[in-house]
């Protein structure tokens, strides 16, 4: 899977790009002028910001959204009873509602939010792991994690006194299922969780055979969807998985909001995760009593502002057609692929370009992955070096960091030209 050099390639320059077709042709070059980032320079060049799978840039659809609420609708929700109180909590659920039906969930009081994919995977190992786990249980989960998919189960398991169990990757970097039937008769497994996109590769996963296998054992499924969300489209009903977190600053919206969805009745019979306000339905001194779904798990004055760009964000990823935005980055990352062939010393990391989002890892040879991407940003090219929050990824490449480049609706094939230029400058000043 350590890609050997793709060199011999011929090149491929943006007059060569070929179109795939699909059903809904997206047309990045349009949506890309709803994003007012990209009107300015960097360092005299274009902005290519090839970053998204870090946090994506927001439309003016999104900005306005939340201007407009703030200078006429704001208040605090579910408290007040004058107009605005009234208005900022339609706000807010109609936002929740528009978060449901973009996951295809059956009920929107599954729907809870959370600040971001990372408290919400927490908030599943604490109130559920917390209640849930003990000796002689398993927790598994993958070696292709981001660490908020990795660190709490880690934690949980082992402050329970149960089994934290890692799925190793075979060679092409995939997930080894080979080992399921032997940690099946090592272990009562309890939860399994994964990701349905890798942020460090990409990849794609088929989760089918892992959700079944989860289910015979009578586990949990806990899908992190924070890379698949913004991407593909994904539905809970489908994926059959029992919680699902996402992160509304990788898809166009703010950052501070994101949506934990699980199953209602597991939410119902689990313990709160943060406690306080709003989260309660009564208070004695004896004895405090929870409330209904989805408040029990939104302690405190909720993102309300930031649910509404979130909303507006979700209704900008369904105009724009989630399987237009798949299809679009297949073709940017087979592009890059290409692209990224020619440049002398690179070395590929992940799978086939119809297999991944638009991720595309990287290392020059010789040459760390901070010295890349620092030189890059004089290109007018961003990207990100480092593990990722994957460092058992990293571990099993054999590598501390690499780069990656990243892609969204707004990307455009020049600014994948402008990467491979800003690296054959890379080579140059280490020649
Ligand atoms: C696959 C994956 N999971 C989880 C996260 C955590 O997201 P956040 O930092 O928004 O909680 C990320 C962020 O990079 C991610 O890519």
């Amino acid at each position: 899977m350590r890609g050997a050099s793709r060199r011999s390639l011929h090149r491929r320059g943006y007059d060569a790009f070929v179109a795939v077709t699909t059903s809904r042709k997206l047309d990045a070059r349009a949506l890309r002028a709803d994003f007012p980032i990209f009107e300015q320079e960097i360092h005299g060049r274009p902005l290519a910001y090839l970053d998204s799978a870090n946090s994506s840039q927001k439309p003016r659809q999104v900005l306005e959204a939340m201007t407009e609420f703030y200078e006429t609708s704001y208040a605090n929700v579910h408290r007040a009873v004058h107009v605005l109180g009234e208005r900022a909590t339609a706000g807010l659920e109609g936002a929740r509602e528009k978060v449901r039906a973009f996951l295809n969930a059956r009920d929107a009081r599954e729907i809870i939010f959370v600040r971001n994919a990372t408290e919400g995977l927490n908030l599943v190992a604490y109130s559920w792991g917390g209640n849930n786990l003990g000796p002689g249980d398993a927790v598994v989960v993958t070696e292709l994690e981001h660490h908020s998919n990795f660190v709490p189960w880690q934690y949980i398991a082992r402050r329970q006194g149960a089994e934290f169990v890692m799925l190793p990757l075979d060679a092409n970097g995939d997930v080894d299922l080979s080992g399921l039937d032997e940690i099946a008769r090592a272990h009562r497994v309890k939860v399994v969780a994964t990701n349905l996109v890798s942020n460090a590769l990409g990849t794609i996963q088929d989760l089918g055979p892992l959700t079944r296998w989860a289910h015979e054992q009578g586990a949990i499924f806990v899908c992190d969807a924070a890379q698949a969300a913004p991407h593909l489209r994904v539905d809970v009903q489908a994926l059959d998985c029992d919680f699902l977190a996402i992160s509304g600053h990788k898809m166009c919206g703010p950052s501070g909001i994101g949506a934990l969805w699980g199953r209602a009745e597991l939410l119902q019979a689990m313990e709160p995760f943060l406690l306080g306000g709003h989260m309660i339905s009564s208070v004695r001194y004896e004895k405090t009593t929870w409330g209904e779904l989805p408040h029990k798990f939104e302690a405190g004055t909720s993102p309300i502002v930031e649910a509404v760009g979130l909303g507006a964000a979700v209704d900008y990823l369904e105009a724009a057609g989630l399987d237009a935005i798949e299809a679009w980055e297949h073709e940017l990352a087979a592009y890059a692929l290409g692209r990224l062939a020619e440049v002398p010393g690179i070395v590929l990391y992940g799978p086939p370009a119809d297999r991944r989002a638009g991720v595309v890892s990287f290392d020059l040879e010789g040459i760390h992955p901070h010295d890349v991407a620092q030189i890059l940003d004089r290109y007018g090219v961003a990207i990100r070096a480092g593990h990722h929050c994957c460092q058992p990824l990293m571990h099993h490449l054999g590598v501390p960091a690499t780069n990656r480049a990243s892609f969204y609706l707004y990307t455009v094939p020049e600014e994948i030209d402008q990467l491979v230029e800003g690296l054959h400058g890379v080579r140059e000043v280490f020649a």
